[in-house]
């Protein structure tokens, strides 16, 4: 188990309020972590704290807001004098329409979100680690392939995947290495309603060689691994937890 722990280790998990961010915060704070919660809403990330038990701390932050980003920096610097691991989870969803009925602000909210949230925590919050780190990235199944009637969603986390590879490599010799997470589908506020779709629920499960959703725990062992020593020599790459999906 040493090569996971992560005792004495500040750990950044964006969007810890619900969903896999929430189930990614108290896996790594089991393993040891400190863990800093932050999201837009200050009641969730609170029931995280809460679930967690102590070892940690909430920061309201809008991860498309630079000025934002900026000031979880410096609480968690001021709090912790160290960033070990940046778990960059906050996402929104698919929108599930044609190209032709997307309209540029819907367009720009998922890419602000998902892609640009992402740049700027890693600017910020893993520029900021000085004794090397782990950044995780949060991905998806839909940054590898393309899903139906989801250009901006595709497009933001194809975009992650690749913003993950160009700075593993510029950060490699720095020590900070720089991964993503690709979850296949997990029951979570983002896609329940999807789950409980007659038509769709029931075509994502039947295309899922393991025939259910994830629970958002089963991201937590993942992102352990990841944040971890157990991972030391793993840069640049995406590490899929999907159930089978890819294997088609
Ligand atoms: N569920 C799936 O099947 C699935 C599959 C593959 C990948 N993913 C990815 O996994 C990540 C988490 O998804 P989820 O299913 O757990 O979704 P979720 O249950 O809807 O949770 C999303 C979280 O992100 C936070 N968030 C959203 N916009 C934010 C912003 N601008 N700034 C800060 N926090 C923000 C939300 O909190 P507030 O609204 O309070 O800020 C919430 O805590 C996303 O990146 C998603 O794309 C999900």
């Amino acid at each position: 188990m040493k090569d996971f722990d992560l005792t004495g280790k500040t750990c950044i998990v964006t969007g810890a309020g619900r969903g896999i961010g929430r189930g990614m915060a108290e896996g790594l704070a089991r393993h040891g972590a400190f863990v800093v919660l932050a999201g837009r809403t200050r009641a969730t990330l609170e029931e995280t704290a809460h679930a967690i038990g102590g070892n940690s701390m909430v920061f309201t932050a809008d991860v498309a807001q630079e000025a934002d980003v900026v000031s979880l920096r410096d609480a968690v610097l001021a709090r912790s004098g160290k960033i070990d691991v940046l778990v960059n989870n906050a996402g929104v969803n698919a929108i599930f329409k044609g190209i032709e009925r997307t309209s540029l602000q819907e367009w720009q909210q998922i890419i602000d979100i998902n892609l640009t949230g992402v740049f700027l925590c890693c600017k910020h919050l893993g520029g900021a680690m000085t004794q090397g780190g782990s950044v995780i990235n949060v991905s998806s199944v839909a940054g590898h392939g393309g899903l139906p009637r989801s250009v901006p969603y595709c497009a933001s986390k194809g975009g992650v995947e690749l913003l993950t590879k160009a700075l593993a490599l510029d950060w490699a010799k720095r020590g900070v290495r720089v991964n993503t997470l690709a979850p296949g589908w997990v029951d979570t506020d983002l896609t329940h309603g999807l789950l409980g779709h007659d038509v769709h629920g029931q075509r994502l499960l039947d295309r899922t060689p393991m025939g259910r959703f994830a629970t958002p725990d089963e991201m937590a062992g993942g992102v352990v691994f990841l944040a971890s020593d157990a991972s030391a020599f793993m840069t640049g790459q995406s590490l899929v937890i999907d159930g089978g999906w890819g294997a088609e």
